[in-house]
C-alpha cells in the first residue's frame, strides 16, 4: 500500500473498530461485520470478541517477531552489512503482511504486530517452490480455522483442513537461501520425524488445548470451551526443553587414565531436530568430576549446525546467516527419534571420592555478546563414586 492510502486506511480502521465494539456489548450480535476484501484487520480488532486468544497471542514470539530488542539488534546489523535487500527478507517472516501491502517502512500497526492473527487465518496454502513468498492467501472477509462447524455473526468464516496440519507452519519454518543452503528447515526435520513413526502435528505440541473461550460468550456462547494455545512455546521456554530430550548417565568407571563416563542421549519429544530452527541455536552436554579435594575437569559436546560463509569461516551471528550462508561444515544435531551415547575420559588422577554430573544447557547467542544470550540448563544427573581408601 502507498503512503496516500494510509489515512483512508486509519479511517476505515477506525470505522470497523467502532462496529465491533458496539457489536460486542449486545449478548446477540446480528449486523456482520464485513472485513474489507485485500486488507489485514488489526490484532487489537480481533481481540474485541476473541479475548482469550488475543492475550495468550501477546505474550507470543509471534506477537514481538518485528519489535523484540534480539531481533531488532540483529536485524539493524543485517541493514548496515547487506542492505535493504537483506532486511526485505527478514519482514517477509517476520511482519509477513507485507508481502501484501508493500508497507516496508512499518508505518501501519498491523505490520508492526508481526506474526499478527489476521495473517495467518488468512492463509489457504503454501508453495515452497516460491522461496521469497511462499504464501497462498486470501485476504478480508472469510477468517480460515479448524472449526467445522463454526457460525459466526462476526465475518464469514471457512474451515482449513491447512491449519491443521504443519503446512501452516512451513511458510516461516522452513527457508533455503539464494545458494541453496537451508537456514531453517524445521519443517522438513518434521518430515523426518514422520517418516521415524512420529504422528503429531507442529500444533499438538506447540498449540496444546486449554480450556478458555474461543469468543467472549457475550458474543456467542460456544459449547466446549477449549482453544489452542497462541503462546505457542519453543526452545525459550523450559517445560518444552524438558520434555525434548532424555538423558542418562549409563557408566561411570575409574581407569588408570581418569574417569570414564557414559551418557546416552535421545531425542524423544520434539517432532524435529534438538535443536531446531536457527544455527546459532545449540545444545550443550557437559560433562564434570569433582574430586573430593576441589579439583574439576569438564568437558562438553556441543550439538549444532554449522554454517560457513563464503571464505569458509563459520558464521555465528543472525545477522549474517540468510544472505551469508554458502556450505554446511557439519551438523551434530539430534535427528528426531534419534539416540546417541557419548564417550568421556576425564583426567583426575588422585583416588578419591568423586562427584560426577551431566547437564544438558539450552544456548542461544544470536550476537556473540553474552548480555543478548538466551542459556537454559534444563536436565541434570549426578553420580557418587567412592574411593576404596577415603572411605
Ligand atoms: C464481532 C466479533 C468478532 C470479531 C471482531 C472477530 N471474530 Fe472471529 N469469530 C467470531 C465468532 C462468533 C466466531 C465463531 C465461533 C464458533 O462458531 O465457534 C468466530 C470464528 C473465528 C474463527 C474460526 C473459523 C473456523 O472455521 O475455524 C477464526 C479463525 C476467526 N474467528 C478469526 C478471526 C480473526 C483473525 C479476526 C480479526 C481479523 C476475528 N476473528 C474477528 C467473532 C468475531
Ligand atoms: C508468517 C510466518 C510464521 C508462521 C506462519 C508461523 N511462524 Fe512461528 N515464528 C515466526 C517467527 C518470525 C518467529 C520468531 C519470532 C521472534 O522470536 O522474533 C517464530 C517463532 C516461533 C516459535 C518459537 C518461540 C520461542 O519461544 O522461541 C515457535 C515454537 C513457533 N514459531 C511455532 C510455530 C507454529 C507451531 C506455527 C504453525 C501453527 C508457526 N510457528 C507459524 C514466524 C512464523
Ligand atoms: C502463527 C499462526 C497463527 C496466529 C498468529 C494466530 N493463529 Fe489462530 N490458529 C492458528 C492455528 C494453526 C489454529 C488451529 C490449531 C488447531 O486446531 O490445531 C488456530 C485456531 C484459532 C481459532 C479457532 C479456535 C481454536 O483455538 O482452535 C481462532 C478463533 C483463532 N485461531 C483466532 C486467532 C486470533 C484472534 C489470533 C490473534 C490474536 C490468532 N488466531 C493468531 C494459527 C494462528
Ligand atoms: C512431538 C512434539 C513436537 C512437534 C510435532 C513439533 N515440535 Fe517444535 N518443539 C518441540 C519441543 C519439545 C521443543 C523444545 C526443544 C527444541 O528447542 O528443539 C520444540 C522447539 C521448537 C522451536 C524452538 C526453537 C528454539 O530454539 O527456539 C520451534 C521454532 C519449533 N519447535 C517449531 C516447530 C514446528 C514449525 C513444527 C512443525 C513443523 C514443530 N515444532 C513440531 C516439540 C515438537
Ligand atoms: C523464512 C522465514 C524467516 C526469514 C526470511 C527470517 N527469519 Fe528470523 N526467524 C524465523 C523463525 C521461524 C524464527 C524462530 C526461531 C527459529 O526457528 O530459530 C526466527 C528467529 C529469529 C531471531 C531470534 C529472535 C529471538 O528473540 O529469539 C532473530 C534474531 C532473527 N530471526 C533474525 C532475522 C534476521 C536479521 C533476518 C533477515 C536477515 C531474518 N531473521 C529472516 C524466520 C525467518
Amino acid at each position: 500500500m502507498n503512503q496516500r492510502a494510509v489515512p483512508g486506511f486509519l479511517f476505515l480502521g477506525f470505522f470497523l473498530w467502532g462496529v465491533v465494539t458496539f457489536g460486542c456489548r449486545r449478548s446477540e450480535m446480528s449486523e456482520p461485520i464485513v472485513f474489507p476484501a485485500g486488507r489485514f484487520t488489526s490484532a487489537q480488532q480481533c481481540g474485541t470478541c476473541h479475548r482469550d486468544i488475543y492475550a495468550a497471542w501477546r505474550g507470543s514470539q509471534h506477537a514481538r517477531a518485528i519489535e523484540n530488542p534480539i531481533f531488532r539488534e540483529s536485524y539493524e546489523e543485517a541493514a548496515k552489512i547487506a542492505g535493504e535487500s537483506a532486511t526485505r527478507l527478514c519482514r517477509m517472516c517476520h511482519a509477513p503482511t507485507v508481502v501484501l501491502t508493500g508497507d516496508h517502512t512499518l508505518a501501519q500497526e498491523v505490520t508492526r504486530e508481526g506474526v499478527t492473527c489476521d495473517f495467518c487465518h488468512s492463509l489457504t496454502g503454501i508453495d515452497l517452490e516460491r522461496r521469497e513468498h511462499p504464501f497462498l492467501l486470501d485476504v478480508g472477509a472469510t477468517k480460515y480455522g479448524p472449526i467445522r462447524d463454526a457460525a459466526s455473526t462476526g465475518h464469514r468464516v471457512a474451515f482449513s483442513e491447512f491449519h491443521l496440519s504443519s503446512l501452516q507452519c512451513a511458510g516461516c519454518h522452513e527457508y533455503r537461501n539464494a545458494h541453496g543452503v537451508p537456514i531453517l528447515s524445521t519443517y522438513s526435520e518434521w518430515e523426518q520425524y514422520r517418516q521415524r513413526g512420529g504422528d503429531k502435528e507442529c500444533q499438538h505440541c506447540h498449540m496444546p488445548q486449554v480450556l478458555a473461550n474461543i469468543v467472549d460468550p457475550k458474543v456467542k456462547r460456544v459449547q466446549g470451551a477449549f482453544v489452542n494455545l497462541h503462546t505457542m512455546p519453543g526452545g525459550h521456554a523450559r517445560d518444552q526443553l524438558v520434555r525434548a530430550l532424555e538423558m542418562r548417565i549409563m557408566e561411570v568407571q575409574r581407569t588408570p587414565r581418569g574417569v570414564y563416563v557414559k551418557v546416552r542421549l535421545r531425542n524423544v519429544g520434539a517432532g524435529h531436530a534438538v535443536p531446531t530452527g536457527s544455527p546459532t541455536r545449540k545444545v550443550i552436554l557437559r560433562v564434570e568430576v569433582m574430586t573430593g579435594s576441589g579439583q574439576r575437569v569438564r568437558q562438553e559436546r556441543i550439538y549444532q549446525r554449522i554454517v560457513l560463509d563464503q571464505w569458509g569461516t563459520e558464521i555465528r551471528r543472525d545477522s549474517l546467516l540468510f544472505t551469508g550462508a554458502r556450505a554446511i561444515a557439519r551438523d551434530t544435531r539430534l535427528a528426531p527419534a534419534e539416540e546417541r551415547v557419548e564417550e568421556f575420559l576425564l583426567p583426575v588422577s588422585a583416588d578419591e571420592n568423586l562427584t560426577i554430573t551431566a547437564a544438558l544447557i539450552y544456548l542461544y547467542s544470536p550476537h556473540e555478546r553474552p548480555e543478548t544470550e538466551t542459556r537454559i540448563e534444563f536436565l541434570s544427573e549426578r553420580r557418587e563414586l567412592f574411593s576404596r581408601w577415603v572411605r
